[in-house]
């Protein structure tokens, strides 16, 4: 595995953001740090909840798809943006393998644990394959990230909707720029669908997404020496109709001071103040396409599940 970050990157990274979410009004921090190891364990047992039905709808799309996708791009490398779901990846990698045209495997991700297995694994799994693995951020580091054309980018479980839509234009733009024209991005997103459907989804009955939120003040309590009472903390997941995105919130549900030793900081909330944690953007089919196109792709197919929850969108550089 390679790690093109140097050692305290992450903390850096990690103190900056705190400070300036937690000193912002409202408090925010980014979606990111939810996935240390525990986070990541909690992650995957999200997609495996009743209710939360992205991963399965992608899946479906996979199974059906993938073959034609590796027939249609007729990659040689594969780069997995986010391999933390790296299951998934495998119907594609599968498919290229059958196709007789896969050389190269780079998947990126911030969590070094989740890295570690997946590089690993894929190894042992793809051994005629060169298996490259970068610990990065996909929306600061894609010009680190290796492998030679003809590259098909793989950006899959609606993770372009954890961006905020200025980030999402900027990062489409700069997956871009790292592909040559004639190389592809597949994109999944997740639909616009009815709200109870979409907030069940992120507020299962068996509480594994709460935990999931509450994991980042444990994140902040170890990485930064944080005092975060994690459990005075609500779980809020809310559906925003004019943004047409999901966001969740942990609610303080007393009053607290919370030191921040790490960063000389005390933030102060107050009972029912509310920190924002994450969006996550639901899209339409001809929104998913202006965006690509006004990233300088050209959008050449559009898969759903059969239940048209959620998309995938094949998409060849201009
Ligand atoms: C799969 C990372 C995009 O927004 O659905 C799951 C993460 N957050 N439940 C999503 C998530 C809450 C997620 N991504």
């Amino acid at each position: 595995m390679e790690v093109h970050l140097p050692e305290d990157h992450a903390l850096r990274t990690l103190a900056a953001d705190v400070r300036r979410g937690l000193t912002a009004t409202p408090k925010t921090l980014p979606p990111k740090w939810f996935y240390d190891a525990h986070g990541s364990e909690l992650f995957e047992q999200i997609t495996r909840l009743p209710e939360y039905y992205p991963t399965r709808a992608e899946r479906e799309i996979l199974d059906a798809r993938a073959a034609e996708i590796a027939r249609i791009t007729g990659a040689h490398t594969l780069v997995e943006l986010g391999s933390g779901s790296s299951e998934k990846t495998r119907l594609l990698l599968d498919a290229l393998r059958d196709n007789a045209t896969l050389r190269q495997i780079v998947t990126l991700d911030v969590s070094e644990t989740a890295l570690r297995d997946a590089t690993s694994a894929l190894h042992a799994e793809y051994p005629t394959a060169a298996v490259h693995g970068v610990v990065g951020d996909f929306t600061e580091h894609l010009g680190l990230l290796p492998g030679e054309p003809l590259r098909l980018v793989a950006f899959l479980g609606g993770t372009l909707g954890n961006l905020l839509p200025d980030e999402r234009a900027k990062f489409l733009r700069s997956i871009r720029d790292v592909l040559d024209p004639g190389e592809w991005l597949l994109l999944g997103t997740d639909l616009v669908k009815d709200p109870d459907t979409l907030v069940r989804a992120y507020d299962d009955a068996a509480g594994v997404t709460a935990e999931f939120n509450r994991n980042v003040l444990r994140v902040l309590n170890r990485e930064l020496s944080a005092d975060f009472d994690v459990d005075a903390f609500a779980h809020v997941a809310l559906w925003d109709p004019v943004n047409e995105w999901i966001e969740m919130r942990l609610r303080a549900t007393r009053p607290m001071r919370v030191q921040i030793p790490a960063l000389g900081l005390q933030i102060a909330f107050a009972q029912d103040e509310e920190l924002h944690t994450e969006i996550s953007a639901k899209f339409r089919p001809a929104t998913i396409a202006e965006e690509l196109t006004a990233a300088g792709f050209t959008p050449t197919h559009h898969y759903t599940d059969s239940a048209t929850r959620f998309a995938l969108t094949l998409a060849r550089s201009t």
